[in-house]
């Protein structure tokens, strides 16, 4: 099936080819054809189907490199109690672990379900998630099957908290035992809250050996409340990314700008906890590689918009809009390794995710507007006009 997108006011590829105005893009099935100038375009004669998108932007979807979309309940008193002036404590965590342990698979299932649709509904096209609310083999086995027939990529979070109770050390032998061997299969990937009251440098290290060791790659929490030894643990792990990152030192800013290892930003995060927000300026500056993500959970940012992410990232964390596109796009495809790596495929050979070009995921976010710059010229208004996924519209 090719599919010709005729009436792009701007293509916005994220690739070497940058912006193209006034493109032609064609699809054929799952992956991207090609693109250029609406002048080069097809005839309609060879082509099964046209759309005509009436001169709106386009843009590739999202990439959301980090949720937590496995778990009920809310705290939304917690939440209010923080903008009176409490401040966010990771304990939190602990009661969205008895709404999640209760909830049943089928349930949990439907939530997911529902979360990726509002997610498609705001331009998101390949999601990560993870357990981290289970916090036993049961649940966080139940947690990794949940995500892994909804997710693109399951993250392994049992060592997001110690459960109330539960002595760290038996807990972490705990994580890196049954409970790894009862998720591997379902996980591409294993982290670790490394952070001044849930797990520390020498907890973290031996959960994320244990997670390299069956074969799954490595993310980090890090360096979220305060500085600490997140970031140089990440790097020296090799992990894909470390996410939150909002304290810092220069030498952390260094190792990331040596590594492949990504900063991911979480804009959501940093205003519903009011930290400050990470600091993305300095780390683009200093040639780091970041990602934006929307962090969707119920404790620190209960929302799947990465739409309100990249407004945030340009108008507060002055980014200019091409990097903030570039971060919640490509930068969380890297921060996925479902970057592309070559020809439009990713390290493993499939459609790469996060960009325009002939090879890659016909993912695509279709803007009600003629310039993405919209995003943040006219924050919050509705902006998703489309949503297509490996070829077929979800939303619109
Ligand atoms: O990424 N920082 C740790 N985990 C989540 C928050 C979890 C919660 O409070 O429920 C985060 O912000």
């Amino acid at each position: 099936m090719r599919t010709l997108f005729t009436g792009i006011s701007e293509l916005r590829t994220v690739s070497e080819q940058g912006t193209i105005k006034d493109a032609f893009l064609l699809i054929d099935g799952p992956v991207i054809h090609s693109l250029g100038p609406a002048a080069d375009r097809p005839s309609d004669a060879e082509v099964d189907e046209v759309v005509d998108l009436g001169g709106r932007a386009v843009l590739p979807g999202w990439v959301d490199s980090h949720t937590h979309m496995v778990f009920d309940g809310n705290r939304a008193e917690e939440f209010e109690a923080r903008m009176a002036g409490e401040s966010y404590a990771a304990g939190g965590i602990a009661v969205t672990m008895e709404a999640t342990r209760s909830a049943g698979e089928e349930r949990l299932d439907q939530l997911v379900r529902e979360r990726i649709a509002a997610g498609h509904a705001g331009g998101t096209t390949c999601f990560e998630t993870k357990t981290g609310y289970g916090l036993n083999v049961e649940s966080e086995a139940e947690a990794a099957r949940v995500a892994a027939r909804h997710a693109d990529e399951v993250t392994f979070l049992g060592a997001h908290l110690v459960p109330p109770g539960a002595d760290a050390e038996e807990y972490v032998e705990l994580v890196v035992g049954p409970m790894l061997d009862a998720v591997k299969d379902h996980a591409q990937w294993i982290d670790v809250f490394c952070e001044r009251g849930a797990f520390n440098e020498e907890q973290s290290r031996r959960v994320l050996e244990a997670g390299k060791a069956a074969g799954l790659g490595v993310r980090v929490h890090g360096n979220q409340l305060g500085e600490g030894p997140g970031v140089a643990l990440a790097v020296e792990m090799g992990a894909a990314s470390v996410d939150h990152v909002n304290y810092i030192t220069d030498e952390d800013v260094a190792l990331l700008a040596g590594s492949d290892t990504v900063a991911t930003l979480l804009p959501a995060c940093d205003l519903s906890t009011r930290e400050d927000l990470a600091p993305a300026r300095r780390l683009v500056d200093a040639g780091a590689r970041i990602a934006i993500a929307s962090n969707l959970n119920p404790g620190t940012s209960f929302t799947s918009s990465m739409n309100f992410c990249v407004t945030t990232a340009v108008l507060q964390q002055y980014l200019t809009l091409d990097e903030a596109i570039e971060a919640a796009t490509a930068g969380g495809a890297f921060a996925l390794r479902r970057h592309d790596a070559g020809g439009g495929k990713d390290p493993q050979g499939r459609p790469a995710k996060g960009t325009i070009v002939p090879g890659a995921a016909a993912d695509l976010h279709v803007l009600d507007a003629e310039n993405a710059i919209n995003l943040a010229y006219r924050p919050g208004m509705p902006i998703t006009w489309q949503t297509w996924v490996a070829g077929e519209k979800v939303h619109g």
